[in-house]
């Protein structure tokens, strides 16, 4: 077959990402009012999920912009009393997933009769909604939408501000490794091995032996281990007994992390919701939310570690207070909170671009490559996820002095498009291009296909920066 010229390969490429941000979504109907609510793959993950959303949303005001409207609209119609929006809003038609929505115990915090779990997902909400104001080109509906949304997104950080940093310590805790989007990350190892196996009551491990999917329907050296799965669903099964009470689950929970790559998503929330309310002429609520922001930007730079020469994450439920110093791209996420100094740049560019740790052939690795825990097809411990090259990208965009940061957001900017042209939509990418297990046929694609947040993030990048950007930063 003759191979596309690399501008005609782009323009198909976007072609077929709107194809499958149309073909992933479904029709509910909430308060007698129909909404269009998007899933990241019919693979599996059929279930609307939160900071997915947040992205498929915003590259759909592009493409549909009622269905971007609908889509976040859809995401906080299952918000509880206390504010929280949980991290999978559940289809009521959709029965083959586990943990499904019976297993959770959250229907009684449920509005609209919209079920979600307990738990949350990076805080990419307000950024989504301020983008999705902007671009919306009917100004009318997108005033509508900010006033619907409005007071549900201040809500959810009044939430994650009270619940989940009572102590005001400027980083918010997370109470389950899915709650940071990046499962079975390294970073959760060494709480995991305070809760042991022998630990775990025996009626969990045989609900995990009998409903656990995820490995079955997808390969599973990609999936995480079946120790974490038993951990997973253990937290879970606790908040449960504890009748899902925060106040509770932050006092008790073996898992309490102060997680630098959440925190540095809530930080920019902040600082989106702020000017959001500054620009509809409210500022006096404003400042609050800046305030946020700053200090948990203050917190991040604090938790720079000189000796690792990363910033750290910091585990500090009662059960086990310690500073997880794995070497994963979490470390790079200041960059989009806009944490880091002068001078940390250099030493953060050069782990980030050199060949043996996470400059791979498609980088960015979830796992820096010299890693003892890097893995290359098993989740988050290797392979290369979009959504992260997206905020890295984001984040290195903020750095407008910095000639070195724009070079390598180009890098990676074309690198990351080159990837997703090449392989197609799949859920998470082989970084070492090559080396990738020959049972699938694939190219460097790895995971469940179809995905959407991975055509979401192509057409944001080709939006923001351009074709012939993204090509001319590619020769
Ligand atoms: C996996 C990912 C998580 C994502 C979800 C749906 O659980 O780890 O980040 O939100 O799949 O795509």
């Amino acid at each position: 077959m003759k191979k596309k010229n690399p501008r005609d390969l782009l323009v198909s490429t976007y072609r077929k990402a709107q194809e499958i941000l149309e073909k992933n979504s479904y029709q509910v109907t909430i308060n007698n009012n129909q909404y269009r609510r998007s899933i990241p793959s019919w693979d599996y993950y059929r279930h609307q999920w939160f900071w997915d959303s947040c992205i498929h949303a915003r590259a759909l005001v592009h493409v549909h912009p009622d269905w971007a409207f609908q889509d976040i609209e859809s995401l906080i119609s299952g918000q509880w009393e206390n504010g929280l929006i949980g991290h999978i809003t559940f289809n009521p038609d959709e029965k083959n997933y586990f943990p499904g929505p019976e297993f959770w115990e959250t229907e009684k915090f449920s509005k609209n009769s919209v079920v979600a779990t307990g738990i949350i997902q990076p805080p990419l909400l307000a950024e989504s909604v301020s983008y999705i104001y902007k671009y919306a080109s009917d100004k009318e509906k997108a005033e509508q939408f900010l006033e619907k949304v409005l007071p549900a997104v201040i809500k959810y950080h009044t939430y994650l501000k009270m619940f989940r940093d009572g102590e005001d310590s400027g980083l918010i805790s997370i109470v389950h490794p899915w709650e940071s989007g990046a499962d079975n990350s390294p970073c959760w190892d060494d709480v995991f091995q305070q809760i042991t196996i022998s630990n775990i009551p025996q009626d969990v491990i045989d609900i995990v032996h009998k409903y656990r999917k995820d490995n079955t329907v997808g390969a599973a050296q990609d999936r995480p281990k079946l120790e974490d799965y038993y951990r997973y669903i253990y937290l879970i099964t606790l908040y449960k007994s504890w009748g899902w009470d925060y106040e509770t689950i932050i006092k008790k929970s073996p898992f309490v992390v102060k997680d630098i790559h959440t925190n540095s998503i809530w930080c920019r929330a902040n600082e989106a919701l702020g000017e959001i309310l500054q620009d509809l002429g409210r500022g006096e609520e404003a400042i609050n939310f800046f305030d946020w922001a700053d200090q948990t930007r203050k917190a991040i730079q604090n938790c720079w570690d000189k000796d690792a020469k990363l910033f750290v994450t910091k585990s500090v439920g009662n059960a086990n207070k310690n500073i997880i110093k794995e070497d994963t791209f979490t470390s790079f996420m200041p960059l989009y909170a806009g944490a880091v100094d002068d001078k940390l740049l250099p030493v953060l560019f050069d782990l980030l671009t050199d060949t043996t740790t996470y400059w791979s052939a498609y980088p960015v690795p979830s796992t820096s490559l010299r890693s003892p825990k890097y893995e290359l097809s098993r989740y988050w411990r290797g392979p290369v996820w979009p959504i992260i090259n997206y905020l890295l990208i984001e984040g290195l965009n903020s750095y407008q002095n910095e000639g070195k940061a724009l070079q390598i957001r180009d890098e990676l900017l074309k690198k990351t498009c080159e990837m997703i042209s090449e392989f197609g939509f799949h859920e998470h990418y082989d970084p070492v291009y090559g080396l990738a297990p020959t049972y699938r046929n694939t190219g460097g694609g790895m995971g469940f296909q179809s995905f959407t947040w991975s055509a979401a993030i192509f057409i944001l990048l080709v939006e923001k920066y351009g074709l012939s950007s993204i090509e001319s930063s590619s020769k």
